[in-house]
């Protein structure tokens, strides 16, 4: 059932397909004898220092990939020199992530409640713990339909029926990790809303709290409320691409959601130039949607983009083999970007546009 939340766009899968199949399209040149002794693939975003372009993007209920899912990726990313980013709806609180990792700063990424008021704590105690940007994402109003996850009725906290009891009886050593743990509900929210209520009550709480209501002014906003890095995720059109800039934010992430909202949109990587040309000067360009490898990665930098965010690449590694498995996943992403940069006769990173490209 997790496993499939994670492998699943919306509706058709189109978008969720076209965001790795467009990748494939893009050609790179090759180019020989550079001399590639000594190569580098560090960088920044958003100012800040970071070993490779790439970052952990923020992905709901991501400690029930594995146990504590969330401290253990960004503890893989905080070794790595790379950001995580934590979801509204991840499993670990902030405060546990936070703690988890030394104090380290990760970036939260927001998702804005109809109730405003616990929207306000939630960007307070984002800044007790030293968040270095706020992740604002756009994008998701309404969920859209993923079939997958109404047929295998997915739900906070998982309902025990009989296949979800068949299934489990499959994965023993997810149960025992899950058993182990206390961090088993959306940490961020149960016992920070106004009521108390049973865990049933948070689960209808979270179900009516998406806010179809979400305009501009609600950006600017969280923008009086968070003076600290802002980058806005889920741009996918150039007019959107210019109100953003007008917002006064760090980055905007070009965004399909990973293919789980408006199926039929574009992939990532084919919308990625065309906001580079409306904004690109204006506004650091980060974007997500498909990135599997380091050539991905290569290739959105060579189209513009300063950073790319990997969802799956970490999930798929985090629900294989914890830490080490996120740990793996970067660098098995690092050694492909920095050795196919070189193969088309760049060493750093900051030398890399769209020249490499045919
Ligand atoms: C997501 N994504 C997401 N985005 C967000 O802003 N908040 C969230 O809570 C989530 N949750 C979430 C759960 C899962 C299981 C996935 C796969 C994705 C979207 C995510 O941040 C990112 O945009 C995509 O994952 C990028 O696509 P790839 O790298 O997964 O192909």
């Amino acid at each position: 059932m997790f496993y499939d939340f994670v492998d699943t766009g919306s509706w058709t899968e189109q978008t969720y397909r076209s965001n790795q199949e467009d990748f494939q399209r893009i050609m790179l040149r090759q180019r020989i004898l550079v001399n590639m002794e000594v190569r580098s693939t560090a960088t920044n975003m958003v100012g800040q220092p970071v070993s490779m372009p790439v970052a952990l993007a923020p992905t709901g209920m991501t400690g029930f990939q594995h146990a504590d899912g969330e401290i253990l990726a960004a503890r893989a990313a905080k070794v790595f020199g790379v950001p995580f980013t934590l979801s509204t709806m991840s499993i670990c609180s902030m405060e546990d992530v936070s703690a988890g990792i030394d104090g380290h700063p990760f970036w939260f990424q927001l998702y804005v409640m109809k109730d405003r008021s616990f929207v306000e704590r939630l960007i307070e105690r984002a800044r007790a713990i030293r968040c270095s940007a706020l992740v604002l994402t756009l994008d998701l109003q309404m969920i859209g339909q993923r079939h997958i996850d109404i047929k295998n009725g997915l739900s906070v906290p998982p309902r025990f029926n009989l296949s979800a009891i068949a299934d489990l009886s499959t994965k023993l050593r997810w149960g025992w990790n899950m058993l182990k743990t206390s961090r088993r509900h959306f940490g961020n929210i149960v016992g920070h809303t106004d009521q108390k209520m049973d865990l049933a009550g948070y689960a209808t709480w979270i179900n009516n709290q998406f806010d179809p209501s979400l305009t501009w002014d609600d950006v600017a906003w969280i923008k009086t409320r968070w003076d600290g890095k802002l980058i806005l995720k889920g741009i996918m059109d150039a007019e959107d691409a210019k109100r953003a800039v007008d917002t006064g934010a760090d980055a905007l992430i070009v965004s399909n959601h990973g293919g789980r909202q408006l199926d039929g949109a574009p992939s990532s990587i084919s919308a990625l130039p065309h906001i580079v040309d409306a904004v690109g000067k204006q506004v650091e360009i980060h974007m997500d949607g498909g990135v599997r490898s380091g050539q991905d990665v290569l290739k959105a930098r060579a189209l513009g983009a300063q950073g790319c965010y990997i969802g799956r690449s970490f999930l798929f590694g985090l629900g294989a083999m914890g830490e080490a498995g996120v740990t793996k996943a970067l660098e098995i992403i690092h050694r492909e970007l920095e050795l196919s940069m070189a193969f088309c006769g760049k060493t750093d990173i900051h030398a890399v546009d769209r020249s490499i490209l045919i």
